[in-house]
């Protein structure tokens, strides 16, 4: 996939090409199955159909949201694996970077975006991977959203769509909040006590929580015995070694890997 950053009639726009689906089908189809298990719906990874599917579930998406009232690109032009969509500003991301090492300037950052978010879901609205490089803040401070190549409602419910966008956005966050992850849970806590049933669903995600701690306790060493032994039962456990794997990626290598095998 590329996307092209073009100029138009003197206006930026960015022409998005659809890449064929992605070859990780295996690995989904096993995450799906631990979660599933594990009923935590709301990390079901959506299919990536790629290419002109892609493209017209993207069209589709975008005008779904532009019809609940949700800041979403224009669609200028289209092909049969290609879109050329409006300008929305610089990303969350880029602006992120912008204010490091200036904590009131990124809670006022998180909290407009928070608010963006909240009241799009209060419209009946959900995204599709809602970290910080795919919400945009332009000059006035408007919050716009991009990217919605696959959908969440294609293997679970609203409420739960919803909650999964808080996830993805609680991850991509995590990192600008590193030793203040406690400001960030307040901010986002604030949001969720207005969404309770989304927020159940979110909660859920604490069943992970033992393995990790369990794992993250251990001294490296003691780790790799654990990951041995578990590898040894992995006939008979494999979907515990798939989430106790995709935690020790998590622990060893930070959260990023993690989170694009889940979603
Ligand atoms: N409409 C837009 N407005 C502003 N930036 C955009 C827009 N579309 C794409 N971009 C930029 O291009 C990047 C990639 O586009 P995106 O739609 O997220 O595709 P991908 O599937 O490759 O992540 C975004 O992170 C953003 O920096
Ligand atoms: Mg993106």
């Amino acid at each position: 996939m590329g996307v092209e950053s073009i100029v138009v009639s003197g206006r930026d726009a960015w022409l998005k090409a659809y890449a064929r689906g992605d070859s990780r089908r295996l690995t989904l189809g096993l995450l799906d199955a631990v979660v599933r298990r594990l009923d935590i719906e709301a990390l079901r990874p959506p299919p990536h159909p790629g290419g002109g599917a892609a493209k017209r579930i993207e069209a589709r998406r975008i005008a779904e949201l532009a019809a609940l009232g949700v800041r979403v690109p224009r669609v200028l032009g289209e092909g049969d694996s290609t879109l050329l969509l409006s300008d929305l500003g610089t990303t969350l991301a880029a602006r992120l970077r912008d204010a490091q090492g200036d904590p009131v300037r990124i809670d006022v950052l998180t909290t407009r975006v928070i608010d963006a978010i909240a009241e799009a879901h209060a419209r009946g609205a959900y995204f599709s991977q809602l970290v910080p490089r795919n919400i945009t803040l332009d000059d006035a401070g408007r919050v716009g959203f991009i990217d919605f190549e696959e959908d969440p409602l294609d293997v679970m419910a609203l409420p739960q769509a919803q909650a999964r966008d808080w996830l993805l956005f609680a991850f991509g966050m995590a990192k600008h909040y590193e030793g203040r992850t406690d400001a960030l849970a307040g901010l986002l806590s604030v949001a969720l006590q207005r969404a309770p049933d989304v927020a159940a669903h979110a909660g859920r995600v604490g069943r992970l929580g033992g393995l990790a701690r369990a794992l993250g306790r251990l001294g490296r060493s003691a780790r790799q015995v654990a990951h041995s032994i578990l590898v040894v039962r992995a006939a008979t456990v494999l979907p515990m070694l798939l989430v106790a794997a995709l935690l020790w990626d998590l622990i060893e290598d930070g959260q990023l890997e993690l989170v694009q095998l889940l979603f």
